[in-house]
């Protein structure tokens, strides 16, 4: 095959494998922030190749059987978007110990802060040989990308799967223009130490081989310089940059116009009736904090019983790393939570709580839709782009219960109620405030809520992915050509 004069890295690629009812194997789209944001970005940037992992059985026959060559699908099967995507091989072992065990159960929990530290973190001879295999799985890209790069190309790598990568390339391919991106929060230098000594160090010099790190806020930048000066004893000059990803008016346009979508909005209005929404969509994942968002909920029922019988919150959780047991373990626990809230308030015509823990994509979107109260309160999340998505979609003038730990939160800020998420009782208070102002907005006769609404998608609006990634592709280019 040609090589590729751009090429994105990423542990998820824009399409997944499955088989189909007809026992044919199918590629579809795949899901979440990342995979939506790149694929509208790299619509618009031409010549491009995106190398992604194989992530199940059936992906990693399917990448052995392709060879390094890019997957046959239908340009509609991935969105529309016009490019190549080469899926690599990983080992099933490599694989798990990398994604479950380093990327998503120890690298996700320092960075957002989710360890209960007198059990864990625990940094034995098992976690090193799941480290040793991050190692591995690095080295793959760096293969990979080493084979479809051409000479001077871009590569632009995501996240914290691929911490190594950026200074495996540098070392390998001088020619390369290298940029890299965190979707992840950033933590302090006492957070980040949790890790290994010589871990920690090779995380961020990995991440110092591109010639741009990109991140979402300078808050997180912030803490990664400091990271930097506790490490290596100094900073990095110019390569630290900031690009707040922010969503396609145009897409959630169309999205909140699908047939599926309106059907499922239709369907949830009749069951809802003209109760006010509290709305949320996550991954059902620990650092969203739904179970403490349930919590507050339940509080709000009690100090507030007006609202009992007046208002439904729906949260549709999409099922999320559930080979990790503390993900089974919180899931179930906020199964648990919303069954007790349920029995406590249910009566015969009013249902509390509407909790969908499955991947009904289209109900989420229409439950979005109906939201008067967008409720965001992770403990701490790189951006949240579903704060975005929300406020586009949303028919109401939605209010916004958000959390200060969200990147989100720098540019929705100025127009949210602003929630510290361990404080259950302040986010019980936040969501009566926003109730109180939504039924306001609902009887009101100024113009105040429409102007509140007109801000906010403003601002949701302001680095849509195709510019968030040209912005990238363009310092990426001119900081390496100042360095070459
Ligand atoms: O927040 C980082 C991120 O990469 C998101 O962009 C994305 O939605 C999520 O993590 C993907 O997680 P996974 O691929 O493990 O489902």
């Amino acid at each position: 095959m040609t090589k590729a004069s751009l090429v994105v890295a990423s542990n998820r690629g824009p399409v997944s494998i499955s088989v189909g009812s007809d026992g044919e194997e199918e590629t579809v789209r795949g899901g979440g922030g990342l995979v939506s944001g790149m694929q509208v970005a790299l619509d618009s940037a031409g010549d491009a190749v995106w190398v992604c992992a194989s992530m199940t059985d059936r992906e990693r026959s399917v990448a052995r059987r392709s060879a390094g060559r890019p997957l046959e699908f239908s340009a509609g099967d991935a969105g529309g978007g016009d490019f190549d995507v080469v899926m690599i091989p990983i080992d099933g072992v490599t694989f798990r110990q990398a994604y479950n065990g380093i990327a998503n159960a120890t690298l996700w929990f320092v960075l957002h802060m989710l360890f209960e530290p007198t059990r864990r973190p625990l940094f034995d001879a098992a976690w090193r040989r799941q480290w040793a295999a991050y190692q591995r799985y690095n080295q793959s890209f760096a293969d990979a990308v080493d084979r479809l790069a051409e000479s001077g190309a871009t590569v632009m790598v995501q996240d914290y799967h691929l911490f190594l990568l950026p200074a495996l390339l540098r070392e390998r391919r001088p020619d390369l223009k290298i940029g890299f991106f965190t979707h992840t929060p950033w933590v302090s230098p006492d957070y980040f130490g949790l890790l290994p000594d010589d871990v920690a160090h090779d995380i961020l010099s990995g991440m110092l081989g591109a010639d741009v790190v990109g991140f979402h806020t300078w808050r997180w930048a912030e803490q990664f310089q400091q990271c930097c000066q506790a490490v290596f004893g100094k900073v990095p000059d110019d390569q630290l940059k900031v690009y707040g990803l922010t969503a396609d008016l145009d897409e959630m346009n169309s999205r909140g116009q699908q047939a599926d979508v309106r059907s499922a909005a239709r369907e949830l209005r009749e069951e809802i009736g003209d109760r006010l929404v509290i709305g949320r969509v996550d991954r059902a994942e620990l650092s969203k904090n739904v179970y403490r968002g349930l919590l507050a909920y339940r509080e709000l029922l009690h100090r507030w019983p007006h609202w009992q019988g007046r208002v439904v919150h729906a949260v549709f959780d999409n099922p999320s790393r559930e080979d990790i047991p503390e993900y089974r373990e919180y899931t179930a626990a906020v199964e648990r939570l919303g069954r007790e809230i349920d029995e406590e308030f249910g009566t015969d015509d009013w249902t509390p709580l509407l909790l969908t823990i499955e991947q009904d994509y289209p109900s989420a979107l229409a439950a979005l839709t109906l939201t008067d109260v967008v409720f965001i309160n992770s403990v701490r999340d790189g951006m949240n782009l579903v704060a975005f998505e929300a406020v586009l979609l949303s028919e109401r003038d939605p209010v916004m219960v958000l959390s200060r730990e969200t990147g989100a939160a720098d540019v929705l800020g100025a127009d949210a109620i602003l929630v510290n998420p361990y404080d259950v009782g302040q986010t019980a208070e936040a969501l009566n405030q926003a109730l109180v102002t939504a039924l306001g907005d609902r009887e009101g006769s100024d113009d105040s809520a429409a102007r509140r609404t007109a801000r906010l998608r403003e601002a949701a609006t302001q680095l849509p992915p195709a510019k968030w990634f040209d912005e990238q592709l363009r310092q990426v280019r001119s900081a390496a050509e100042q360095t070459s």
